[in-house]
């Protein structure tokens, strides 16, 4: 593609059933916001888009699980992520939200074109209807034993135990989420986008793009050589939340969630520029680019791509730089188990220090695989690069230009071989930099960044203009002239990655920002310039706040969070019940089964003998820690070999709403083999 004209950048909208946590910001807004603050530092035309998505069953089951209406949800939820990504100087030209007028409008007449186009195909099929809540179920709504797994509560989606994906009528037993009752299935009518049709278009838009991101390009072409070929999706759901099908015959039925997000892009498009939107969604010099988490990839390169297609008018994506997951100290992110660092609180903890959140997140960015935030990491990226490096070497410069200068920048005399070593480095790192953010390699581009720091650094602690001073002024002069301009560069080119330190920098130098290839140069402020004496850009973190952000993860995810609570089974005989046999018994011995995460292999005493049990709780407990402990076992389960360890019976736990494991035991200790009835 040649130069493009202008750049149409998203960021996926979040949707409005939580705040804002650092996942989301390391997987997509930092990314986009460093990108698009450099493209504007390139003088190029771009528009930032994004908002919340308020629409979907993630909203409804929020709403549920706390007893309000989705519309309070979305409201709560839009207000702080907006006031979060602000806080954050997440530099958004508009964030929108789809229960505005403007959208659903948008969206309808969307729908609408591509009905009368005859896009879609209008099919009837059987679903699971709740007959107690009077509601068909989104796939979301039922709940089931796993056929692959056997977990008792997959989701009709998905089974978040195995992973595997799931259609509803794959579950064993299905229940609905909502009532408890056993779902029916009853015919109902959708509109479906037949993408099958459209594959060898898709195909080979995507293979015209062998420039995305190989984690992107990798699980589009998996998707599109799946057996069976691309599916025709759904575009409509039988739910009371949402945008109404924009037909006759379509009473409760609303647009999928998938089709009107995407197209929440336009819509604020629309709001921000008014008649002037067309140009940046049609027009073939537009560079549209989405930056997304990777669990929206098929979505934004074959789903939405499909839409734009059978519509006729608009341009395609053309970039779609998708991250990977940031794990938080080891584990998973998760909003029900509240693992998180949330953005809102960082921002309370931490006033006035948004770059540092940025720095070490922009540092560990999941580009090319998962990745791990650790607060240990983010104090030590913080105090020994921040403020050991970055800080200390702008503020050493800034109180020797005082003391010696008043602040007037001094004239240099000749430059030796280091001087020009870092003259050189000055002025080819804007192109350096810019290459590494025009890959989307952002770890690569703030390492580059990163690079002047430590040299300036470094040239000052080896040149020691306070020894310099007493036997050739001269020569101070020259250093500390350089060591300005090194200091001004950082306050020019760290405006995508640092913006609020770059601003408060370039205030210090009396400089003001720079177009980015304008600052491919040796000399930002010339002799005779005045600069003030500054303040501490970066502070230490200590041990105790590390700490203290430690104990209050641990506490968080221990509190129960909201989830539904599981519907009761269905009645079973006393017969039935009591062929069980439950005795107590104590844990001799506990080991990790090689090669799993969960297992752990347990000798347990139960009194008339003793027992291998394998037992699924590795992750909750240490072996050396439940050695002697009491427990109730289900001794006359059918023994299974599990990864070759054969089980004979099954330890019974007690399990939380917030996922907390706990033996199930007799309140004082009793002999083993004691009967549980
Ligand atoms: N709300 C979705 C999520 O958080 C993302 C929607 S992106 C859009 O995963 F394209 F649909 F807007
Ligand atoms: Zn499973």
């Amino acid at each position: 593609m040649p130069e493009p004209k202008r750049y149409t950048v998203t960021a996926a909208l979040p949707y409005a059933n939580g705040p804002v946590h650092i996942g989301h910001l390391a997987g997509c807004y930092l990314p986009a916001d460093i990108y698009v603050r450099y493209l504007r530092q390139k003088g190029k035309a771009v528009k930032f888009i994004c908002g919340s998505d308020e629409h979907g069953v993630a909203i409804i089951m929020k709403a549920k699980a706390e007893g309000i209406s989705p519309q309070e949800v979305v409201d709560h939820y839009h207000e702080t992520m907006q006031t979060a990504f602000k806080g954050l100087g997440i530099s958004f030209d508009i964030y929108s939200r789809t229960s505005r007028k403007i959208h659903h409008e948008t969206a309808s007449d969307f729908f609408l074109k591509l009905y009368e186009k005859g896009a879609f195909t209008e099919k009837e099929t059987e679903q699971y209807y709740d007959p107690e809540a009077e509601q068909f179920l989104a796939d979301r709504y039922i709940e089931g034993e796993c056929p692959n797994c056997h977990f008792p509560n997959a989701y009709g989606d998905q089974c978040e135990n195995c992973g595997t994906s799931l259609s509803p009528t794959d579950l064993i037993e299905p229940r609905s989420r909502l009532s408890g009752a056993t779902p029916e299935r009853r015919k109902t009518t959708h509109w479906f986008l037949p993408l099958d049709h459209l594959s060898g278009r898709i195909k080979a838009y995507v293979q015209s793009h062998k420039d995305w991101k190989p984690n992107v390009y990798g699980q589009c072409m998996s998707w599109l050589d799946e057996s069976g070929g691309l599916q025709a999706r759904s575009m409509t759901r039988d739910l009371d939340w949402g945008i109404k099908v924009p037909l006759p015959d379509a009473e409760g039925k609303v647009l999928y969630v998938w089709f009107d997000a995407p197209i929440g892009y336009i819509s604020a498009t629309k709001e921000l520029l008014g008649d002037q939107w067309e140009e940046w969604w049609k027009d073939e010099d537009t560079s549209l680019i989405h930056f997304i988490g990777k669990d929206n990839i098929v979505f934004h390169c074959i789903i939405f791509p499909a839409m734009l297609m059978e519509h006729g008018e608009f341009i395609l994506p053309d970039q779609v730089p998708a991250n990977e997951f940031l794990n938080l100290e080891g584990k998973k992110i998760s909003t029900s188990r509240n693992w998180a660092v949330w953005l809102h609180e960082y921002l309370d903890d931490f006033p006035d220090q948004q770059d540092v959140l940025r720095y070490v997140l922009c540092a560990a960015a999941p580009e090319t695989k998962d990745n791990d935030f650790t607060w240990k990491d983010f104090q030590t990226r913080n105090n020994s690069e921040l403020v050991a490096i970055y800080g200390n070497f702008v503020n050493r410069v800034l109180v020797l230009m005082q003391k010696y200068y008043e602040g007037v920048v001094p004239k240099p005399g000749s430059f030796t071989d280091v001087d020009r070593e870092l003259l050189n480095l000055l002025e080819s790192s804007p192109e350096k930099i810019g290459a590494s953010l025009e890959q989307y390699r952002f770890r690569e581009a703030l390492n580059s960044y990163m690079q002047l720091a430590r040299a300036g650094n470094k040239y000052l602690a080896d040149e020691e203009p306070w020894k310099q001073v007493k036997t050739d002024p001269q020569r101070t002069q020259t250093i500390l002239y350089l060591a300005t301009q090194v200091c001004a560069a950082l306050a020019q080119l760290g405006e995508p990655f640092l913006p609020f330190t770059s601003k408060k920098l370039r205030s210090f130098l009396g400089i003001e920002l720079l177009d980015w290839q304008a600052c491919a140069r040796q000399e930002f402020v010339a002799a005779g310039q005045l600069v003030s004496k500054g303040e501490l850009l970066f502070q230490k973190v200590e041990d105790e706040k590390i700490d203290l952000e430690l104990e209050k993860l641990k506490q968080k995810s221990m509190e129960k969070t909201v989830v539904p609570s599981e519907p009761l089974k269905e009645e079973v005989a006393f017969d039935d019940f009591a062929k069980m046999d439950i005795r107590t018994g104590t844990i001799l011995s506990a080991e990790p089964v090689p090669k799993t995460d969960k297992l752990l292999k347990l000798t347990v005493d139960i009194g008339v003998e003793k027992r291998t049990i394998v037992s699924g709780i590795a992750e909750h407990f240490k072996p050396e820690d439940i050695i002697g402990q009491q427990v109730s076992v289900l001794a006359n389960l059918a023994p299974k070999k599990l990864r070759g360890v054969e089980s004979k019976g099954m330890i019974l736990m007690a399990e939380n709403n917030s996922g907390k494991l706990e033996f199930v035991r007799p309140g004082e200790s009793f002999e083993n083999g004691s009967v549980i009835r």
